[in-house]
């Protein structure tokens, strides 16, 4: 594909990221206009030619100022299908944070499965390009999200940590599915890595179980960092001088970043913005754009 076919396209979760996307992946961008009605609809318009582009949608759902995780979905759906109808030669979505991915499974009885659900709605794009996506049961996308390709953060949550953080520590992760990211970055790093076991009672209870760790340097990883139960449980097993939380993604509901901080160090990537946002995702997803 040559640049010039390409736009990209910032949809709102995206303001943060799509400068640097657009320079390092040398392409022209614009941002998505959108607009409300009185009875909160969005009203979405593409506001350049998208005929015969290839276009690169680029949208991170997380609740922001004006917008939550369901609008930002419809908005991005509207505007992909709306590139079609306009003569768009490809429609791609990048997504730094990509929700719905959690609920992978019928936990109980008449659950919305919404990982296939979304799957399903995101079949409007040729490919959907996921940093780090939540897979749990589903071990890939193949088993149920075919347009989906994973892009890791592995090698930048690596090289942060052996800038930043010196001396000897020890990697932990919370429970088995953040094996993971554990075990890709700790053999980045050539470090030993221990592995907990988490029990989830509800979105805000669980119970964490394993060996105890005595370390110096404690870092713990996981994929994503809502509420910070999980990593406020994992600390109680681990006796260390010092602390670090490093997510994937910093969702931080309910005071997350004030509880954790009384533990340790938090770090997370930009995929989603905040003040501990400190690993840069944007090389990662601009090598994307061909
Ligand atoms: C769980 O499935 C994820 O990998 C994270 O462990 C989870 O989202 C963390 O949530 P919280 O911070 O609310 O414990």
């Amino acid at each position: 594909m040559k640049k010039g076919d390409n736009l990209i396209i910032g949809c709102s979760g995206a303001k943060h990221l799509i400068k640097a996307i657009a320079k390092k992946s040398k392409t022209n961008y614009c941002n998505l206009e959108i607009e409300r009605f009185p009875d909160t609809e969005l009203k979405i318009r593409l506001t350049k030619d998208v005929r015969s582009k290839n276009i690169y949608f680029v949208q991170s759902f997380y609740k922001s100022k004006n917008t939550d995780v369901n609008d930002k979905l419809i908005e991005v759906l509207f505007a992909a299908h709306t590139a079609r109808e306009l003569g768009a030669k490809k429609v791609f979505l990048i997504s730094p944070y990509l929700v719905y991915l959690r609920e992978d499974k019928r936990f109980k009885k008449g659950e919305a499965v919404s990982a296939k659900i979304l799957a399903n709605f995101c079949k409007v794009f040729d490919k959907v390009y996921v940093l780090e996506p939540h897979l749990h049961r589903f071990k890939s996308f193949k088993e149920f999200f075919p347009n989906a390709v994973k892009i890791s953060l592995g090698d930048e949550a690596a090289n942060y940590i052996k800038k930043k953080i010196k001396g000897e520590y020890r990697i932990v992760g919370p429970d088995i599915e953040s094996k993971q990211w554990v075990k890709s970055i700790a053999d980045k790093l050539n470090k030993k890595y221990s592995i907990l076991e988490k029990q989830r009672f509800s979105s805000r209870k669980v119970k964490i179980k394993g060996e105890k760790i005595l370390t110096y340097k404690a870092i713990i990883i996981d994929d994503i960092i809502s509420t910070g139960h999980t990593l406020i449980e994992a600390t109680k097993l681990i006796k260390a001088k010092e602390i670090y939380f490093i997510g994937m993604h910093g969702l931080f509901s309910e005071n997350a970043v004030k509880k954790l901080n009384k533990k340790g160090s938090i770090i997370v990537s930009n995929s989603i913005p905040s003040k501990v946002s400190k690993i840069d995702c944007t090389n990662a997803l601009a090598k994307i754009i061909k």
